[in-house]
């Protein structure tokens, strides 16, 4: 008889992660990854192929929360015809949701919530051996076990995320996030360095630190330094060449932030800073403790800082109360800033969030035509950027070949624009000069500079 080999593929065990939401779940599922591979998971992109499937969920806003369920009833089906595959929801939705979800499908063999990540391997052997496994408890924020492990997968490109802290101690009354991701704990910056200097090794070019609210990194730690001062620490890593991060509150973007701008070439010039309203009353209601004027006051400090900082945000519209007049104090902001892109939301109500309690909800209608009237004129504001560079010469990290055509390579500038240009595949990873030839919706088309 053959001996058996561990490398041979029926031994291996393959791993399919469906990913819903935000980058702190790509994060999640690259360590996730990591640390499954450790127990020999290798990651698989068919379901149908796979030994496990994790479904990685957001529930940010009741689409997502759809979505998830109508993904997880797919799996479902490979289960039912007789497939021997154990199936997963992890993240927001399964720390919300946890035992409800066990108890209505039946088939269901694991949740937990954002808090299991670094646990996954127990978690999932205990699953592997049969059992049923159910965990949504948070861990103890002071020794909080940050995954060290490094994704291949995710850190094999030109860019990669690190995360710097975890959950959020905020309470903007529209959003679940705190009940999902529990309270704020920040990342030794010790270890958060040594990420970098990892995935740098790797070949990565750029870091985007991550975290709910990055701003207020290390300020509840007697021993921790500040966000800006991590932002100095992490510039120094040789071969760092640019560094951005996400998300921002613009009640806590201080000067010492803004003066980073002035010292570090690396840091980007983009910055996306969610204002979700124009009108201070509403911002009052969200509980974002700023207004109109301090976010346009951070806009300017930033700008003066940086003249060619493109900013982008988030926005929700018809939140509780919400006014014509407010929408109307949206639309001018949108103008007075110049967004040069946006995400932009109807309100979504989500369970166990203080907004539930509020009166005057906007109805569905006049909330979906708020939508389609700002999303219009971000789309101009859009293009009317896009434009006003054409002929720039902008510096750009080339991240790829395009889709469309292998003899176009794409890529972006500092200020987050995605442009396509002439060139082969050898170029990925370089940082070229290309000069911005034509602005369209979404992205530039370039000539290099040679
Ligand atoms: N409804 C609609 N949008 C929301 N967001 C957060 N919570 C909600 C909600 N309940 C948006 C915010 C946030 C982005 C990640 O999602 O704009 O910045
Ligand atoms: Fe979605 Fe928020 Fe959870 Fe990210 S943190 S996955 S946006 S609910």
């Amino acid at each position: 008889m053959e001996p058996t080999n561990p490398n041979t593929d029926e031994a291996q065990k393959r791993v399919f992660i469906h990913t819903f939401g935000c980058q702190m779940n790509e994060y999640d599922s690259g360590k996730m990854r990591a640390k499954l591979a450790k127990d020999g998971f290798v990651s698989t992109d068919e379901p149908d192929q796979a030994d496990l499937i994790l479904l990685n969920t957001c529930s940010v806003r009741d689409k997502a929360v759809v979505k998830m369920h109508s993904a997880l009833g797919e799996y479902r089906k490979l289960k039912k015809s007789g497939k021997n595959v154990k199936i997963g929801v992890t993240g927001c939705v399964a720390q919300m949701e946890g035992d409800a979800l066990m108890s209505r499908y039946k088939d269901l063999d694991m949740v937990f919530g954002p808090d299991g990540v670094p646990h996954v391997n127990t978690l999932v052997s205990n699953v592997m051996q049969g059992n049923r496994v159910a965990d949504t408890k948070f861990l103890d924020l002071e020794t909080y076990p940050f995954v060290t492990e490094v994704d291949p997968q995710s850190s094999s490109g030109t860019g990669a995320f690190v995360t710097i802290q975890k959950g959020c101690d905020n309470k903007c009354t529209f959003c679940i996030v705190p009940s999902t991701r529990g309270a704020e704990a920040s990342r030794p910056s010790d270890q958060i360095v040594q990420e970098v200097r990892d995935v740098v090794r790797q070949g990565v070019k750029e870091i985007t630190l991550i975290g709910q609210n990055v701003n207020s990194y290390g300020l509840k730690s007697a021993h921790e330094i500040t966000f800006a001062q991590l932002l100095y620490r992490v510039a120094e890593v040789s071969g760092v060449e640019r560094i951005r991060y996400t998300t921002s509150h613009p009640r806590d973007m201080g000067e010492d932030v803004i003066q980073a701008y002035r010292d570090l070439p690396q840091l980007t010039s983009h910055l996306h800073l969610p204002v979700q309203s124009g009108s201070s009353r509403i911002l009052r209601r969200m509980k974002r403790f700023y207004t109109r004027e301090k976010y346009l006051r951070v806009i300017d400090a930033l700008r003066d800082a940086r003249p060619d900082i493109a900013l982008s945000t988030d926005i929700i519209v018809g939140f509780p109360s919400e006014t014509d007049a407010d929408f109307e104090d949206t639309m001018t902001l949108l103008d007075e800033v110049g967004f040069a892109s946006s995400f932009s939301f109807k309100y979504s109500p989500r369970p166990g969030t203080p907004a539930l309690r509020l009166k005057d909800a906007v109805p569905a209608e006049v909330a979906s035509a708020r939508l389609t009237r700002f999303q219009a004129r971000q789309k101009e504001l859009g293009i009317r950027y896009l434009q006003s560079i054409q002929g720039q010469v902008l510096d750009v990290l080339v991240e790829g070949t395009s889709k469309q055509d292998d003899r176009v390579v794409c890529g972006r500038s500092s200020t987050y624009v995605m442009v396509n240009f002439p060139g082969s595949i050898d170029l990925v990873g370089q940082t070229v000069p290309v000069t911005v030839t034509k602005g369209f919706t979404h992205s530039c088309r370039g000539e290099r500079v040679l």
